[in-house]
């Protein structure tokens, strides 16, 4: 997998980071949430694509038993997830990780805690067949459902051209669609940065500072704190690994039970891959509780003390840590008000067997 070079090639630039703390390389540390978002060629936004993926989203009948849409899990009504450190899939299943947000998740090379999916299409079509999570695991359960309902036989020929079939393919497209408009403009940060000096305060500043000293800016930086966004630094479908835990060995491994999970190791086997996982993003980091890839801490206070010793080795005085979370806090975007999409009727006969 090409996940390693990379992760290999991101230490390196961390490293040279904290030797040097200026920049030592193309990247701008901290930016602003671009007007625009990466849009894939094969799979262009449209306002159709847009309106029926969105249909989608909210829709119980990708569940095999009417009881999930993806926003129960990626509540966007909120902070795009359900506060659960697992999510409950089909049958009250646990998942294995916390649901992550949605928010800005356009902006994101690699997809899931590990980076194992390379797109949010492949993302989509991952959770779709995924039995844990919607209960079918056969594409065709889900494609004669949806086709068998008459308006969105109508809205996929309008999303992607009357030829065009209702298929793992396009559902995954139009929900990946929906999800690039998924965006929280207008943080205090980003006004900030922006040019509007005034806007932050004294702790926000300090923490600003203080996450830029302790070393955070080397694996969180750019437009989502999550390391370069898809374009010529890093490619859509390669991801910015780092190690979790970096220093292996603190109190907090058997505390937050952080060595479990082994990361992309899960799925490469590389021994190479233990423990990288992709650098996750942090804006709405506020609205996100409980942290990390099993939901082990409760607060941004426990995730923050945790992150300075297991990624930098130091300990943070609790001052520094309200200072930093004041600095997370200016990263609180403005959610779009939502309106819930008008769902095509089933026509007199249920979709359930
Ligand atoms: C039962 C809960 C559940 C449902 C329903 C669900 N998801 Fe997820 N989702 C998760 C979990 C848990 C993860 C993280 C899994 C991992 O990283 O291994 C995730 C990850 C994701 C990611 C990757 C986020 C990131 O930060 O990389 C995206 C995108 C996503 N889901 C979209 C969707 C969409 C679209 C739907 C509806 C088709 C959906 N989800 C339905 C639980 C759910
Ligand atoms: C060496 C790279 C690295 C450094 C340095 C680093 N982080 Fe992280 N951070 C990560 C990775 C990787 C994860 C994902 C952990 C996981 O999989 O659970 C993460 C997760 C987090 C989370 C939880 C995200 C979530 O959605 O649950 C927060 C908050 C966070 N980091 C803040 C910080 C702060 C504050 C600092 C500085 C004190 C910092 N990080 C330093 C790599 C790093």
């Amino acid at each position: 997998m090409k996940q390693s070079g990379f992760a290999i090639f991101s230490l390196l630039i961390g490293a040279l980071f904290l030797c040097f703390t200026i920049p030592v390389f193309a990247f701008d540390y901290f930016q602003p949430l671009p007007n625009t978002v990466p849009v894939p060629d094969n799979n262009p936004n449209t306002v159709f694509k847009v309106e029926l993926g969105k249909q989608l989203f909210f829709d119980p009948r990708l569940s095999l038993d009417g009881s999930l849409t993806c926003n129960n899990c990626h509540n966007i009504a909120a902070g795009g997830e359900d506060g659960r450190a697992q999510s409950l899939g089909y049958k009250q299943t646990p998942t294995r990780r916390s649901a992550p947000t949605l928010w800005n998740i356009a902006y994101q090379t690699v997809l899931f805690w590990d980076g194992r999916a390379r797109s949010l299409e492949d993302q989509a079509k991952e959770h779709l067949t995924d039995a844990n999570i919607f209960g079918i695991s056969d594409e065709n359960v889900l494609v004669e459902r949806l086709a068998g309902i008459p308006e969105y036989r109508r809205n996929f020929a309008r999303a992607f051209g009357e030829q065009a079939t209702i298929s793992l393919d396009t559902i995954a497209k139009a929900l990946a669609s929906f999800e690039r408009t998924l965006i929280t403009p207008d943080s205090p940060f980003d006004k900030y940065i922006r040019g509007n000096n005034t806007l932050l305060s004294e702790a926000a500043l300090r923490g600003m500072e203080a996450f830029r000293q302790v070393g955070c800016l080397a694996c969180h930086f750019g437009v989502n704190f999550a390391g370069p966004a898809p374009g010529p630094a890093l490619h859509m479908g390669d991801g910015f690994y780092e190690l979790f835990p970096n220093n292996r060995g603190s109190k907090y491994d058997k505390q937050y039970h952080l060595t479990d999970d082994k990361g992309i190791y899960e799925v490469t086997k590389n021994p190479a891959d233990k423990y990288l996982w992709r650098v996750p993003p942090l804006r709405n980091i506020a609205l996100t509780a409980p942290y990390f890839h099993n939901g082990s801490a409760k607060t941004l206070v426990e995730a923050v003390r945790i992150m300075a010793k297991t990624q930098e080795n130091k300990v943070l005085s609790d001052q520094e840590i309200a200072d930093i979370i004041a600095f997370l806090n200016s990263l609180t975007g403005q959610r779009p008000a939502l309106l819930l999409p008008r769902l095509p009727a089933t026509p007199g006969v249920t979709v359930f067997k």
